[in-house]
């Protein structure tokens, strides 16, 4: 059959192409000299577990809620809040560009607390962010083009992974300050305050306002108190990663404590939240950045130059997860609902470090597991050391990153005494 003109001018551009081998495709590539990135630990940790085929196995990697059967919990006052939202049959409208204005302004109450001169007085600067990290990552371009002082950042050792390659990213120096002490398996509050005392006048220091992780230690108030003075003293900025309050005590108000302490003491701070664990919105990507100031017309100077770093990020975030956490921090009957759903999970993973420090006990170890239930939040730092846990994991298949750390909350009253069988054995 005799082609007309236009289809053998599309065959003369097909069939060079078509005819090229795949090898020279390949050799020609854009992304050859692109190397094998490590994979992500936390990740690695869930992939061998799922291979694993062993029935007792344990995911204690993962820092995601789990209930007492092992699965992953939505909270009733969420399913409640999307009900209500389906039944507005609202539209799906971009938000602006500092996202759900309720959310942002319930979401600075939660930490601050109503009746706080920062928001009484407007000093806050709020905007939604993605979840925990996209609104460190707002702050951290923030610092970064306006902090006035030292771009370095003071992070405790050790740190939750991410803070480190974030705040690189967004140009800042990261540098850090004693924490965690492995011989108590608790705060090294010498060395932290000793720490503090030397970190150069103007810089930023990072500070986990409850829950440590991956520590699961936590300042207590008079040692807050004393490192909110040395940093005062020092013209130190807080910037605080607040990613679980109310899920290490049960209370909202107990969790946000150090934070409003550096508030009465006069401290203007920066704060990232998260809802992925207190409302179990993982997924959903919910969170709120924070840049308090010392006036209203100062954050409304601060607000303008935070949108003008979002709009080229992502332009404006997404509006479902934000719309169900401001209708729980607004309705009054769904909010108390939360705050037992938050007490519930909080008390559960309290009882899941008693319970498997009393296992480790009944198994007749002779260590100090004290550390256990002294730590709070969704993770412990076992003390366990790296051949530990190469044993843990292949002689019982209990899964955890090589640090040491479990995720409390993939603990059950159905593998507990397992689970203190298996430290036990690899620990004696
Ligand atoms: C200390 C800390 N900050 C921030 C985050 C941010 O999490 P997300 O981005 O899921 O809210 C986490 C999550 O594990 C965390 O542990």
């Amino acid at each position: 059959m005799a082609l007309n003109r236009s289809q053998s001018y599309l065959r003369s551009l097909i069939r060079p192409t078509a005819s090229l081998p795949l090898q020279n495709c390949r050799k020609s590539s854009w992304w050859s000299k692109v190397e094998m990135g490590p994979p992500d630990a936390i990740l690695g940790v869930t992939e061998a577990y799922k291979k694993d085929t062993n029935p007792k196995k344990i995911n204690l990697g993962v820092g995601a809620y789990r209930d007492d059967n092992g699965k992953p919990y939505v909270l009733p006052c969420v399913k409640k809040a999307e009900e209500m939202i389906m039944s507005k049959n609202m539209d799906k409208e971009y938000a602006g560009i500092v996202g759900v204005p309720e959310f942002c302004q319930g979401a600075a109450s939660l930490a601050f607390g109503e009746n706080s001169p920062v928001i009484k007085e407007g000093l806050n600067a709020t905007v939604q962010g993605i979840s925990g990290t996209g609104s460190l990552t707002i702050g951290a371009y923030f610092l970064n083009h306006f902090f006035p002082g030292i771009k370095e950042v003071y992070m405790p050792t050790p740190t939750w992974g991410n803070h480190i390659p974030l705040f690189k990213r967004a140009g800042l120096t990261v540098k850090q300050y004693r924490y965690y002490d492995p011989k108590t398996c608790g705060f090294d509050f010498a060395g932290a305050l000793q720490d503090l005392a030397k970190v150069p006048e103007n810089s930023i220091v990072l500070l986990h306002a409850c829950a440590h992780n991956p520590t699961g230690v936590d300042p207590k108030p008079e040692q807050w108190k004393e490192m909110s003075k040395v940093m005062k003293s020092r013209h130190l900025f807080p910037f605080f990663d607040m990613a679980y309050q109310g899920f290490a005590t049960g209370d909202i108000t107990r969790d946000a404590g150090a934070l409003r302490m550096f508030i009465d003491d006069g401290h203007l701070v920066a704060l990232s939240q998260s809802f992925a664990k207190n409302m179990g919105l993982y997924g959903e990507r919910v969170g709120a950045f924070t840049m308090v100031c010392s006036s209203k017309e100062e954050a409304a100077r601060v607000m303008s130059q935070i949108k003008i770093i979002i709009r080229p990020m992502y332009s404006n975030p997404p509006v479902h997860g934000a719309r169900i956490a401001s209708t729980i921090l607004h309705d009054k009957d769904l909010r108390a609902h939360w705050l037992k759903d938050v007490k519930g999970m909080a008390d559960r993973i309290i009882e899941m470090r008693t319970r498997l420090r009393e296992g480790l006990a009944k198994e007749g170890s002779s260590r100090n597991w004290q550390h256990i239930t002294d730590q709070i939040g969704m993770f412990c730092f076992t003390g366990m050391n790296s051949e530990q846990v190469d044993r843990i994991i292949k002689e019982f298949s209990v899964y955890l990153t090589k640090d040491g750390r479990i995720s409390v909350a993939g603990v059950s009253s159905k593998n507990v005494d397992y689970l203190a069988h298996a430290m036990h054995q690899v620990t004696k």
